[in-house]
């Protein structure tokens, strides 16, 4: 064989296109670190630390005793499918019907399905996205072929963005504007007023879909959580994502749904042409997970709700950093652009690696959620879906490390 000829055939530019999440890169330095003893307190994760609730778990287990594992239809069980729809629209205060309502392996494969049902590849089609934000969004909008036009998210404005900046991105070629409330990695929430602001500006381009990511939705702590179809001409054009791995602390059972009456039968193709269908235990967990007692799903609202209040408070005494107070979600972005100065770190992401490896603190740095937003410094971020002994344990270690290393 001639030197220089590649061992396999060569991939697709999709395939060299597709990103990544690194909360699950950084996860395996951790879980290696860990493996050679080293103490770790990790925040990379955005999972619940508690058990799904016990009448969840007994859910799952009924469904396989009673032999209600195979294949469903691919949209989801009946069972399920109204039950979704009936939470979506009441945590929204929308009448939403369950032929609308389809339900997948997490919510993460709608982004995908709502990508390549909206833009056609190699077109110029544009898809507005939130940055930083979750990582998946610029990675499908690449392996899909559609332009990535990021809106940036401020700071000075608790993270949301500038509608303005919306009204000055959008144009003829976009097809799709994702919105993600509340917001991972901030923690902010779009405000009504902001909801109003960019629905005026989204009634001037009816060609564009929305994709409202609301997998946090149950987790709004400051003012309620409002979405953009409650605002006129908006319920048609946008997709309604939720699910149950935040809500209800079932990440690894795999549900999330979806609501739109024009796209839902093409989501249900793509699922016939991926996944078939979710698995049939999980939907019928989900069904209990929705529809019975709700006490183990505010018991972790409420636990959050504490924990935000500490790890900001604890931050915010951290020289060079602070702490905005994040309005949902579980996460803290604080800014340690002081905190990078003071300890010779070039930027968030040397800071990370040193905290990892000198403080024994995980942590994701801005970065793992798009480029930096110009003008606003250097951020990371900590889940706090975590006990509070592990908090004040973990930003003592922050606080430490900073002390230590200030030159
Ligand atoms: C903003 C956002 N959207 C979607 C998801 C995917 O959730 P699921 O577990 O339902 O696929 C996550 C998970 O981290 C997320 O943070």
């Amino acid at each position: 064989m001639n030197a220089g000829v590649p061992a396999v055939p060569p991939l697709s530019r999709r395939a060299e296109s597709l990103g990544t999440e690194n909360a699950f890169v950084v996860l395996a330095e951790v879980n290696a670190l860990a493996r050679h003893g080293r103490d770790i307190v990790s925040f990379c994760i955005g999972q619940p630390d508690f058990p799904t609730p016990a009448n969840v778990q007994e859910a799952g287990i009924a469904a396989i005793r009673t032999g209600r594992h195979g294949y469903t239809p691919s949209a989801g069980i009946d069972e399920l499918r109204a039950a979704a729809a009936k939470d979506i629209g009441a945590r929204r205060g929308l009448a939403v019907d369950p032929d609308e309502v389809v339900v997948a392996s997490g919510a993460k494969p709608f982004i995908a399905y709502t990508i390549a049902s909206v833009t056609d590849h190699g077109a110029g089609d544009e898809v507005i996205y939130p940055v930083p934000g979750f990582p998946i969004y610029e990675s499908q909008i690449l392996a899909n072929g559609a332009v990535p036009v990021p809106l940036f998210l401020r700071e000075s404005r608790g993270f949301a963005f500038d509608p303005a900046e919306l009204a000055a991105k959008i144009g003829p070629k976009t097809r799709l504007l994702i919105l993600n409330t509340p917001h991972n990695p901030t923690g902010g929430l779009l405000s009504g007023g902001d909801l109003d602001a960019i629905a005026a500006v989204l009634a001037k381009h009816p060609q564009v879909w929305i994709f409202a990511d609301e997998i946090y939705s149950r987790l709004a702590y400051d003012g309620a959580f409002e979405s953009i179809a409650t605002r006129p001409g908006m319920r048609e054009r946008t997709i309604l994502c939720d699910g149950a791995s935040k809500t209800w602390a079932m990440t690894g059972w795999r549900i999330g749904y979806a609501a739109n009456r024009a796209l839902a039968p093409v989501f249900t193709r793509w699922i016939t042409n991926t996944e078939s269908c979710a698995s049939q235990i999980s939907q019928w967990a989900a069904v209990e997970a929705i529809n019975g007692p709700q006490d183990g799903a505010e018991a972790m609202r409420a636990k959050f709700l504490e924990r935000r209040e500490l790890i900001v408070r604890l931050l915010d005494g951290v020289p060079g950093v602070r702490c905005r107070m994040p309005g949902g979600a579980f996460y803290a972005w604080p800014n340690v652009t002081e905190a990078c100065r003071m300890t010779g770190c070039a930027d968030s992401e040397e800071f990370r690696k040193r905290l990892l490896h000198e403080a024994g603190v995980a942590v994701l740095a801005d970065i793992h959620f798009g480029r930096r937003v110009p003008g606003d410094g250097q951020h990371i971020r900590f889940s706090y879906a975590t006990s509070n002994e592990s908090i004040e344990r973990g930003i003592a270690r922050v606080a430490d490390f900073v002390k230590r290393c200030t030159r």
